[in-house]
């Protein structure tokens, strides 16, 4: 029965170890880099209560959904469906949800790995001072000859493709367990000293602080209120299996919703952080936080950190914490697929070689669709690169996310999933989560999917 069951990957050692890979799966190029553009774009502040509305009613309790699975299956996402749902007396058509999520990492980390190759790029450029005394000008152009050279792009999509392979392939405990307890603390530290300087080292922070938190809700247009709620899903890393395959390796005893609640807690504060570190430096400097759109941290960042004192320093700083955070992401991609692999036989780094592989070569495609592939559309007016983020992120995440809430919240027994949850099926807690998971996200996701299909504007 489920509760003898036991991960052939291995444990977390730890609860605040699951805490840490699942905060560095959500916390990742989300927040660093799409978050503030959005927020920038979006007219600030209204926008940032629209989206912290969406992380506490849906993102929170599909997060705990997700890991409920995972927990009780204990098992890469397809294989604890299967389980989970024979446990429960379902159809074990389930488990294609589980393929769903498979191929939404595919698609996804093809795309994400490529912008990691980025971010690891820039972390080169600022140690070799490139951006001291840039131009506007010359910062769009270091941006676009490097985009739009091939050769370039494939070689930093290797280079991080390669890195997050060394991690899965080194397994739960040494390697993802390894990779988090590393780099989670450098993040938070670099985190924190770019707010102290964004609040120390320029007359902007007040400013900053006004642009995200006064609402002025006459910017709110229909379509914001969706921009907000995919956002929600991407950076919470829900609806693809990444936080249930996670979940799988947490340890019985530990707490589901308290570990939730502080996966959420601390990848809304990273991303408010994150954009109390990046609007004072872009203010002092003169400029727009909406101007740059997603050019906004490769190209609007590098001519600030040109221009202010330390930027030499800050620009490191903030480029090793953009790629650490995107390789800590990168990896729960890469795991659900990885671990399905494994448990059919075989190795752990051969299913890890197999996928990565696989997943690079779609990559390769991502890359050139940038520069000599530009005129092949996938979709239209979309090219690879557009159409996979478009596919993955618009349609198979909300879809998921859906699934798992309706899985969750109608289809397991009430009793199993309080169990799992360490609650009383009576307790407040419990029957608020279940109608929150039962109507109000699947409604609220209903919603998103329709935006993503142009059948509601926005
Ligand atoms: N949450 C990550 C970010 O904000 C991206 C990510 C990692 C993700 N794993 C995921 C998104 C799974 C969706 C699903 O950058």
């Amino acid at each position: 029965m489920a509760d003898a069951r036991g991960s052939i990957h291995g444990e977390w050692s730890s609860g605040l170890v699951f805490i840490l890979a699942a905060t560095g799966s959500a916390v990742g190029l989300g927040n660093l880099w799409r978050f503030p553009y959005l927020v920038g774009e979006n007219g600030g502040a209204a926008f940032v209560i629209i989206y912290l509305l969406c992380i506490l009613l849906v993102g929170l309790p599909i997060m705990i959904a997700e890991i409920t699975i995972g927990r009780q299956g204990r098992r890469s996402p397809i294989n604890s469906l299967l389980a989970v749902s024979r446990d429960e007396g379902r159809s074990r058509y389930w488990s294609l949800l589980g393929w769903l999520g498979v191929a939404a990492g595919f698609l996804i980390l093809s795309f994400y790995s490529v912008v990691g190759g980025w971010a690891l790029f820039y972390v080169l450029q600022s140690l070799l001072g490139s951006f001291q005394g840039i131009t506007a000008d010359a910062a769009g152009e270091l941006f676009e000859t490097f985009v739009g050279s091939p050769v370039d792009v494939l070689i930093w999509h290797t280079l991080f493709m390669v890195i997050l392979f060394g991690i899965i392939a080194a397994g739960v405990r040494k390697g993802l367990q390894r990779a988090v307890t590393l780099l989670m603390p450098l993040l938070f530290v670099i985190l924190l000293l770019l707010v102290g300087y964004g609040m120390a080292a320029s007359g902007a922070f007040q400013e900053a602080v006004a642009f995200m938190f006064q609402p002025d809700f006459s910017a709110v247009e229909p379509g914001t209120v969706l921009t907000a709620m995919g956002q929600a899903f991407f950076t919470l890393s829900l609806g693809m299996g990444a936080i249930m395959v996670y979940g799988a390796y947490l340890p019985r005893n530990e707490s589901i919703p308290r570990s939730a609640g502080w996966i959420v807690g601390m990848d809304t504060g990273t991303a408010l952080l994150a954009g109390l570190a990046i609007f004072p430096i872009v203010f002092a400097a003169g400029m727009e936080p909406g101007e740059g759109g997603p050019g906004l941290v490769f190209v609007t960042l590098p001519i600030v950190f040109g221009e202010i004192s330390f930027g030499f320093a800050l620009g490191i700083l903030f480029f090793v914490l953009l790629s650490v955070a995107a390789v800590t992401s990168g990896m729960s991609l890469l795991e659900p697929a990885t671990a399905y692999l494994t448990e059919q036989g075989g190795s752990r780094i051969r299913a890890a070689a197999i996928i990565a592989g696989l997943i690079w070569l779609l990559g390769i495609a991502c890359g050139l669709s940038l520069n000599v592939w530009g005129d092949f559309h996938l979709l239209p007016g979309m090219n690879v690169f557009d159409a996979l983020e478009f596919v993955s992120n618009d349609i198979m995440l909300p879809l998921g996310g859906l699934l798992i809430a309706i899985f969750v919240g109608w289809q397991m027994r009430v009793h199993s999933v309080a169990r799992e949850l360490g609650l009383s099926d009576e307790s407040t807690g419990f029957q608020l989560w279940l109608f929150v998971t039962r109507f109000v996200a699947p409604a609220a996701v209903i919603l998103v999917f329709l935006n993503a299909l142009g059948l509601f504007g926005g």
